[in-house]
């Protein structure tokens, strides 16, 4: 049996609101098992920008599920200690110095602003306690600030790349998805947080990569959605009137955002036959349903398995006898999962 276990805090009161899952709470001597070589059990701090992003949320789920088997694998007790920023990078920086103050061995911190590291990078090495920061992504600058920080996330550049040969793919393959056929694409771009290199990154190369295709595109319209179904439903709802006809792609920098502008197609009654080409990122479960249904072209799987999975060696390593030979970290400091093509044929091995 599993004895690992997740201290879920509330961000606003800093008490523990929740506890769960089975066995042992790590009783931990606070710094002391920093220098422990040989630890019976560890601790680590995780702080998410916003628990209710879709992939960072599937990614934390695989993360805790990851923990579980390394202790079973290890006999080390692992305790994750988890917040939710909510937003705010002051909170933030307020959970990593509880985090700290709580005897973790190692932070792992999704920034919520990935411009702004400079507080939680100062209290971690006045703390000798290392810090992963994971899928926002800090400038090398930054990371290079100190010895024991480290970056786990994707290249965006290959998300954007699959995502534009999935669409000049269905354009090629299929004569009709050029409604007007006038010969060039009418592309929209549903685009993530404005200054998130995900975003600025996907739709460059997304675009770039149906360019060098050879197919003509043309932008009809661009609306900022930042990752969120709602809001990518409201801005395609607001684009459906003037431009609906007119669009031919729907360029989505994730699945979420794909998956609102398909909210917003069927709000307005528009014949399935209609419909633009949808393509979307990340491969989340609720966009990969929408792949098999044929609602979406295609998506990119982003590898949150993989960037948890390496979250959690990183960490324990980090927390235990610091050996980060076996990581293959590149330049000693960054672990980057590459992203595959999920078209329709591919989605039922990615939904099991
Ligand atoms: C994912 C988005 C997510 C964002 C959060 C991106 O890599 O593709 O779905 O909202 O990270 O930072």
């Amino acid at each position: 049996m599993s004895q690992y276990s997740v201290l879920l805090v509330d961000d606003e009161e800093d008490v523990i609101a929740g506890f769960l899952l089975t066995g042992m709470v790590g009783i931990l001597s606070g710094c002391s098992l920093r220098q422990t070589r040989e630890a019976e059990s560890i601790k680590i701090g995780v702080t998410v920008y916003d628990q209710y992003d879709t992939f960072v949320s599937q990614m934390m789920e695989v993360f805790k599920n990851y923990a579980g088997e390394k202790e079973a694998e290890t006999g080390i007790a692992i305790t994750i200690e988890m917040y939710n920023a909510a937003d705010s990078q002051t909170t933030q920086n307020s959970q990593v110095e509880s985090m700290i103050n709580d005897g973790c061995d190692v932070v792992c911190v999704n920034l919520v602003d990935r411009t702004e590291p400079t507080t939680v990078i100062d209290m971690a090495e006045k703390n000798n306690v290392p810090v992963i920061f994971f899928n926002r992504e800090l400038v090398e600058e930054d990371l290079e600030r100190w010895e024991r920080l480290y970056y786990v996330g994707a290249k965006a550049f290959e998300s954007g790349i699959m995502e534009g040969e999935i669409a000049a793919a269905a354009f090629q393959n299929n004569s009709s998805s050029d409604k007007n056929g006038d010969g060039m694409i009418q592309y929209l771009v549903l685009e993530g947080e404005a200054g998130h290199q995900d975003a600025i990154v996907r739709t460059e190369y997304a675009v770039s990569t149906i360019v060098e295709s050879g197919i003509d595109v043309e932008k009809v319209g661009y609306a900022i959605a930042n990752w969120n179904r709602a809001q990518a439903q409201t801005k395609m709802a607001q684009l459906l009137p003037e431009y609906g006809s007119e669009i031919e792609l729907v360029l989505a920098n994730n699945d979420d955002m794909a998956l609102g502008a398909i909210d917003a197609l069927k709000a307005a009654d528009i014949s399935r036959n209609d419909w633009p080409v949808i393509v979307g990122i990340d491969g989340t479960d609720v966009g990969l349903e929408a792949v098999k249904k044929g609602e979406m072209i295609g998506t990119v799987y982003n590898d949150k398995e993989g960037q948890a999975q390496g979250i959690l060696n990183l960490a324990f390593a980090l927390s235990t006898d610091g050996n980060l030979s076996e990581l293959a970290l590149e330049d000693g400091k960054y672990l980057r999962l590459p992203y595959a093509k999920v078209l329709p044929e591919d989605v039922d091995a990615y939904l099991k």
